[in-house]
Formats: C-alpha cells, sequence, structure tokens
C-alpha cells in the first residue's frame, strides 16, 4: 500500500512524572496554580498554568494537550525536563506514518514540517519516503537544538498519591498530559515538496492518513484565523479525491483547545473524508456542541457513544466513524462501505498493535506482534460494554462472537471489539494514533 501521510510530526520528550516530586517543584507557585486549577486557562502562558494542568490531569486521570504560549515558559520546560526524557517519535501523522511502514506497507510518504537531524532519525526505516530527499537514512544525530518541535509528555501511573494545596491526591487512571510548544504544527503547515510529490504520485497511492487539526489556534500573532489554514487542507484534500477516486481519507481527530473550533473543524472537514478516528473525550467534546449529554460518554458506555457517534454522522457526509478508547475500539459507519467481517478482523489487527506497542515500546512485523499481544488479556470493562450494547441494542441482524460486537442499527454498520490492557505501558501516548494507523491499513488491504 502507498500512502501519503499529512500533517504534524514532531519529537516527545517523555517523562514518567511523580506526583510527590511536582508538587515539591509547584510549592513556590501555590496560590497561582490554584486559582488556574479552578479556572483552567487550556492554555500555558505561564508556569503556574502548566502545574494546573498537570495536576487536573492526575487527580482526574484524564488526558490532555495544552499549547504552550510563551517561549519563555518553553525554555524552562526543556531546562528542567529535558535531561532525563526519553526522546521518540511525536505527533499523531509521525507516529501513524511509523506505523504504516514498520507493519509492510510499501511506500510512506509523510510531510515533515521540521526536517532536523533529530526528528528524521525517529523516522521508521521501512517504507518511509520524503519527497526531495528519498529513503530515510541512517544518519547520525547531532542532538538537539532551539528550534526542534519538542512536546513535553508527562506520562503519571494510576495508584501514585501525594498532597497538593493540603489535598490528598491518588491518581485514578494512568494517562498523561502533554505540554505542546510548536510554532510549525500551529500552522497546519504544508511542505510544498510534500505537495508536489503528493500530486505528481497521486495515482499510485492508495489512501491518505491525515492529522494535526487540533494544533490550530484561534488567533494568531499576525491577527489572522485558523479559517485559511483548515481551508488550505480541505483544498489538497479534495483535489487529491478528485484525481484519484480510489484514495482512501482517514483523519485522526485530536484533541482541540476549544470546543467551538473542534466542532467547527469536524464540520468542515468529516464531508471530504471516508473516515475519521477520535478517543472518547474528542467525541464528548463534538457531542456537547450538538447539545447532547456528555456524561455517558466520559464513563465510557459503549450504547452512548454508539448513540452519539450515529448522530454525529448524521449531521454531515457519508465517513464513518472510528472511536477508541482505553477499554474497546467501535466502528460506526452509514453501511455498506465494507463486510463487517472485515472491519471486525481490522479492529482486532488495530488493538493487537497498540497492546503490542503498548508493551515493548515498539511495533515489528506482525508474528512478533501477535506473540506480545495474545499475552496480553483484553479488558474486563470492555467485555462487559460488549456484551451491554449485545443485551440493549435492538438489532436488525446480529453476529456476536465471543466478546465482539457486529450488528445493524439505525442503517449503520456497528463493529466493536474490547481493547487489550497492558499492565505496566512503556508510553500512554500514542496509542490512539497506533489502533487508527494499523485499523486504516487492514482496511486497506482487505478492500483491495
Ligand atoms: C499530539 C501531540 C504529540 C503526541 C501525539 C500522540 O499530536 O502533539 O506530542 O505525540 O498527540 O497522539
Amino acid at each position: 500500500m502507498n500512502i501519503l501521510c499529512g500533517y504534524n510530526a514532531n519529537i516527545d520528550a517523555i517523562n514518567k512524572v511523580e506526583g510527590a516530586r511536582m508538587a515539591k517543584m509547584a510549592e513556590a507557585y501555590e496560590g497561582e496554580i490554584a486559582d488556574a486549577m479552578l479556572k483552567p486557562p487550556g492554555i500555558i502562558s505561564s508556569i503556574p498554568d502548566f502545574f494546573a494542568g498537570l495536576f487536573l490531569c492526575m487527580q482526574h486521570g484524564t488526558g490532555a494537550e495544552w499549547m504552550v504560549r510563551d517561549r519563555d515558559v518553553f525554555r524552562w520546560l526543556r531546562d528542567n525536563f529535558l535531561e532525563g526524557s526519553f526522546l521518540r517519535m511525536g505527533g499523531n501523522m509521525g507516529i501513524m506514518a511509523n506505523v504504516l511502514s514498520e507493519l509492510g506497507a510499501s511506500r510512506v510518504v509523510p510531510n515533515v514540517a521540521n526536517p532536523s537531524e533529530l526528528q528524521m532519525s525517529f523516522f521508521s526505516r521501512k517504507a518511509i519516503f520524503i519527497p526531495d530527499q528519498g529513503d530515510v537514512r541512517n544518519k547520525g544525530c547531532s542532538g538537539n537544538n532551539e528550534n526542534d518541535l519538542i512536546h513535553f509528555v508527562f506520562d503519571f501511573r494510576k495508584g501514585n498519591s501525594f498532597t497538593f494545596l493540603g489535598n490528598d491526591i491518588s491518581i485514578p487512571r494512568e494517562n498523561r498530559f502533554i505540554a505542546t510548544f510548536d510554532p510549525l504544527n500551529f500552522e497546519l503547515y504544508i511542505d510544498d515538496k510534500f505537495s508536489i510529490y503528493a500530486l505528481e504520485h497521486i495515482n499510485e497511492m492508495d489512501g491518505a492518513l491525515i492529522s494535526g487539526y487540533h494544533m490550530l489556534r484561534e488567533d494568531y500573532p499576525d491577527g489572522s484565523g485558523y479559517a485559511e489554514k483548515l481551508d488550505r487542507s480541505i483544498e489538497q484534500l479534495k483535489q487529491w479525491k478528485e484525481l484519484n477516486g480510489r484514495l482512501h481519507i482517514h483523519i485522526e481527530f485530536g484533541h482541540f483547545s476549544s470546543e467551538q473550533m473542534a466542532y467547527d473543524v469536524f464540520g468542515r472537514l468529516f464531508p471530504h473524508v471516508d473516515s475519521m478516528g477520535m478517543n472518547e473525550d474528542e467525541l464528548a467534546m463534538l457531542v456537547h456542541m450538538n447539545g447532547l449529554d456528555a456524561n455517558g460518554i466520559l464513563k465510557m458506555d459503549a450504547n452512548a457513544i454508539i448513540e452519539a457517534a450515529i448522530s454525529l454522522c448524521g449531521t454531515s457526509g457519508h465517513g464513518r466513524l472510528l472511536v477508541h478508547t482505553r477499554e474497546f475500539v467501535l466502528s460506526v459507519s452509514p453501511g455498506g462501505l465494507m463486510k463487517p467481517g472485515q472491519t471486525l478482523e481490522s479492529l482486532h489487527f488495530g488493538v493487537n498493535c497498540a497492546a503490542a506497542f503498548a508493551c515493548s515500546g515498539k511495533l515489528g512485523d506482525r508474528d512478533f506482534i501477535m506473540e506480545i499481544a495474545s499475552k496480553i488479556d483484553e479488558s474486563e470493562f470492555g467485555k462487559l460494554q460488549m456484551k451491554r450494547i449485545g443485551d440493549t441494542i435492538p438489532c436488525e441482524h446480529r453476529n456476536t462472537n465471543g466478546n465482539t460486537f457486529v450488528s445493524k442499527y439505525r442503517g449503520h454498520d456497528i463493529c466493536a471489539v474490547p481493547a487489550r490492557l497492558c499492565e505496566d505501558p512503556v508510553s500512554t501516548v500514542g496509542l490512539g494514533d497506533t489502533i487508527s494507523s494499523a485499523i486504516f491499513l487492514r482496511e486497506l488491504e482487505l478492500r483491495s
């Protein structure tokens, strides 16, 4: 399979954080952090904002990504956390491109905003092809520099407890907080060489896997908004589709800093693509804007997720929604796009790849993945949800096979499988991207 990948790749600096150590570092800013925790800014303009975002995530076991607006705060993050962090490929697109390459795609062509030596050193050597440069070569890496696009990822673990502002906090679930300073990807930067290559080779392509919209800002220092940047990308996707009707486009949605922007971007993009992936937090944000109750979704109630996904599919487009949660993954499509058995096989493949990646921190060939994944248990909560949908959804046709769920409901094909949960993941970041891209690749293969 030949696949175009846009738009966001960066470097992730992964830190495993301990609550007590962070609370100690935060002591000097307690008052401002308390204020920011009461009224979360959603972006980072100061050091207390950073701690507020991190502690809120730790307290609730939720994940979030806040954009760093101030270069001095970014410097502070570099000074305090770069040394001792584990550097690896970041950005939804960068991670997804590597998954495709490692899993056996023939040619994977990424858009790279900042092709520094350090950034390029994290690309898979198997099938990545850089326009104008060719295959990624085994270059040495001369260390990082000021301009590297580094996102600071703070992974925390379930059960870690600490005291902050007189409150005892015990983290209910492993998750991560990301502090991102990334001027190029904020712009949804599209490299000219990538655009030219894509146009010249569009008829050789089977798919396009696109992400990075969540990094857009409502306003930019030059006074502009995000509309023009979004339009540029939509025009690109439309042009590809016009030139190659077989091209299958999947968008990975991402966590937006504003509900309004998420809703607008979804409404404008969805009509032009075949499939869109998101997690339960991202779905809840969209549904909330639609005036629906998001509580069930946040609790990972599979019935609530199905109803929400169907209502979103109905608002625009003809595409499929893929919702991946920690406990299960679920596909809702208007029907007829693929045989349900093929979707099911693809979902299983995605779950196995993500589990293997979570446990080992790497992807190998398919035998390696299956060997690791087969030893990882399926989520009990996920299995329970599969049973619940089986019990409550009035189906026109139902085919339950063990723990999986396949059905036709309200004119949509529904497929769901439980996730496999790794006890002690190398990192929780990028698992959604891994699931989505593995499913995307398997579906392309099965469709061809
Ligand atoms: C977002 C973050 C990036 C991270 C990725 C994982 O794109 O900006 O740092 O690697 O999410 O999904």
